[in-house]
């Protein structure tokens, strides 16, 4: 799979499922085939209505916010990958710093989660990043190697070579603080250096590295020029379908 530019909407825990058809909506209603490709990752209650929205728009696709690393069986308030499959879903995000921190799901796990995805043929979209603290004592990079090789670094070529990686420093999401075009660009460089020394240069050209972190309509075009940077994950920007169109469209 080559480098892909892609716009991923995570909406979390917002819109109710009226709402979140209505964003959808607004959003095919706008794009483009010659636009990067577009994600929507609705919540579970919605997904398969999202998916309904815009499965015949080939520039958009839609992602799972989480899901078990077990297939079936009695893990009440679990989401398989079959489940998320069967309604049309392609990608699943995981790792994102709201799961690791409020339900401690650790790298051990996200391993799994991982293999599980890419074994049944969906797309996992791996987040990772450094907290403020971690950030200021400039262990940030040692932090995210950390992530990579515990979570991702088991993976064969041919598996690694699906995943999409999101970089998000934990101190830009939801704050307004986003990292500067530098910062962001520097700690995506490392993290292709980090998977050019795993798995060659060829996989690692080809790897989509996306930023998150308070992505805004404002911002959106310099962090997206940045050479390695390969498009975004945006949380609150892309509950308004105005926005999340606008930053679409910023490149
Ligand atoms: P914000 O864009 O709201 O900062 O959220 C980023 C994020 O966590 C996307 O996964």
């Amino acid at each position: 799979m080559s480098r892909q530019l892609i716009v991923a909407g995570n909406w979390k825990m917002n819109t109710n499922l009226k709402e979140g058809i209505k964003l959808a909506k607004g959003v095919s209603k706008k794009t483009k085939p010659s636009d990067p490709l577009v994600i929507m990752a609705a919540p579970a209650t919605h997904l398969h209505a999202v998916a309904e929205v815009v499965k015949d728009i080939p520039g958009i696709q839609v992602a799972a916010q989480n899901c078990s690393q077990e297939l079936s069986g009695a893990y009440t308030g679990e989401i398989s990958v079959g489940m998320i499959k069967a309604i049309g879903a392609k990608y699943v995000i995981l790792g994102h710093s709201e799961r690791r921190q409020y339900f401690k799901e650790g790298n051990a796990l996200l391993a799994k989660k991982v293999k599980t995805v890419l074994d049944n043929s969906l797309l996992p979209i791996f987040c990772c990043g450094e907290p403020l603290a971690v950030r200021k004592a400039g262990n940030h990079a040692r932090h995210v190697s950390k992530q990579l090789r515990e979570g991702l670094f088991h993976l064969s070529k041919k598996d690694f070579a699906k995943v999409v990686i999101a970089y998000e420093p934990i101190w830009a999401i939801g704050t307004g603080v986003t990292a500067s075009p530098e910062q962001a660009q520097e700690m995506h460089d490392k993290i292709r250096k980090m998977i050019v020394r795993k798995y060659g240069d060829k996989i690692a050209d080809n790897t989509t590295i996306l930023y998150g972190g308070s992505v805004k309509p404002a911002n959106a075009k310099v962090l997206f020029s940045q050479p390695d940077v390969d498009g975004g994950l945006v949380g609150g920007a892309s509950l308004k379908a105005d926005d999340f169109v606008k930053i679409i469209k910023a490149r």
